[in-house]
């Protein structure tokens, strides 16, 4: 059960500098003039190249530090292989920091990189948790998406192709110095890319509002980013064009990635580390489609938790699955885990994965384990059936 109590000590920092500013690239751009990085790589993802705002953020950038080189990525979840290939592009310049443009991979990528260029590949070398001797040059993360949060955080995430693991390049050697925030960058984002995003962030929150290492301000942020994404949500997706929505995504997403740090996550992100690896669901997704199950199994072991979550906001549903089920059902959330790969047959690899992610399954309020995990899989499969 959740021992959670306002006497709790606890420690809360956040070392990256936010910069947050609707359609405001010179103000942003000014701070990290002051400093001494120039010179920088860019990292972005192609998609959002074509986007005006982003063009001209990177004119601006380029004159003002100085752009070496560019680096477009187009694709799914990156690679240690992949992140190798990309490093092997670098050879014949010297960036002096690397802007990360883009999404969760985007900024991984960009995260790593920085790693790469002051310790030697390759980059599976780096797997785990502070691996790497030398400090990293300056990351300068630009999300252009909300939801992963990892324009704030100390993690970039990458697939052993041969282990079929997702894990990461961790600590404090990819720690942004800067995140600069402006949700203008979204409104170009393919819709299906702006739920996933924001579903995620959705993940982030609850998990950390209710892991056992929660504390206070970890809370306040939690519900916090809860609320602003669960009712800007709808918003987001059906007026592609509407800044305010955007806005409240981009600091949702910020509120959850705070939470997470300081809290960690939960079931539903262990379970999206198979999906995403397995079927290459996409994250967001991966953890959402999960989330409501995870939460009923908790309450029906008499934890209740969940539902602070949605006191305040106006539903008609009662209860913290039968909201998040409902606004999963508004948005067009994708939830047939057998189409997605997850059959019957596979049952036991996906458990047998999920359960190495202990680490986020131990953080939750009651015991999730095997069965339980079967207990969610064998439920969804039901609810689709009916
Ligand atoms: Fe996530």
């Amino acid at each position: 059960m959740n021992k959670f109590s306002e006497f709790n000590p606890f420690d809360f920092s956040v070392p990256t500098k936010i910069l947050y500013a609707p359609n405001g690239n010179h103000t942003m751009l000014k701070e990290i003039e002051s400093t001494e990085v120039r010179n920088v790589a860019v990292v972005i993802d192609k998609g959002v190249q074509k986007n005006s705002g982003i063009k001209c953020f990177l004119d601006l950038l380029d004159k003002k530090i100085g752009i070496c080189k560019i680096i477009s990525y187009e694709g799914g979840e990156p690679t240690y292989d992949g992140l190798d290939k990309i490093h092997s592009e670098f050879s014949d310049v010297i960036p002096k920091g690397v802007f990360a443009i883009g999404g969760g991979s985007v900024m991984d990528i960009g995260k790593a990189i920085a790693v790469l260029q002051t310790n030697p590949g390759p980059a599976l070398k780096y797997r785990g948790f502070n691996k790497a001797k030398k400090k990293a040059l300056p990351i300068i993360t630009v999300p252009t998406v909300a939801g992963t949060g990892s324009e704030i955080t100390p993690n970039a995430s990458f697939v052993d192709d041969r282990a079929k693991i997702k894990l990461g390049i961790n600590g404090e050697c990819v720690r942004p110095q800067y995140a600069m925030i402006d949700p203008s960058f979204s409104l170009s984002c393919p819709k299906q890319a702006v739920l996933s995003s924001a579903v995620d962030s959705i993940v982030h929150s609850t998990e950390a509002y209710v892991a056992k290492k929660a504390n206070s301000l970890s809370r306040f942020f939690a519900k916090e980013g809860f609320v602003l994404a669960c009712t800007s949500l709808e918003q987001a997706i059906s007026e592609e064009k509407a800044l305010e929505p955007r806005c409240k995504l981009a600091l949702a997403s910020l509120f959850a990635a705070l939470a997470m740090m300081h809290s960690g996550t939960g079931p539903a992100a262990a379970m999206s580390y198979p999906m995403g690896v397995r079927y290459s669901v996409p994250h967001g997704f991966a953890g959402g489609i999960f989330l409501p199950f995870v939460a009923q199994i908790t309450r029906e072991s008499g934890c209740e938790i969940h539902q602070d979550l949605i006191t305040g906001i106006e539903t008609k549903n009662s209860n913290y699955p039968q909201f998040v089920s409902a606004l999963w059902a508004r948005v067009g959330m994708p939830n047939d885990i057998e189409k997605m790969g997850l059959t019957t047959e596979e049952n036991n690899a996906f458990v047998e994965d999920t359960l190495k992610l202990s680490g986020a399954l131990e953080q939750h309020p009651v015991p999730f384990e095997k069965q339980q995990i079967l207990m969610v899989i064998d439920r969804m499969r039901k609810s689709r059936k009916e």
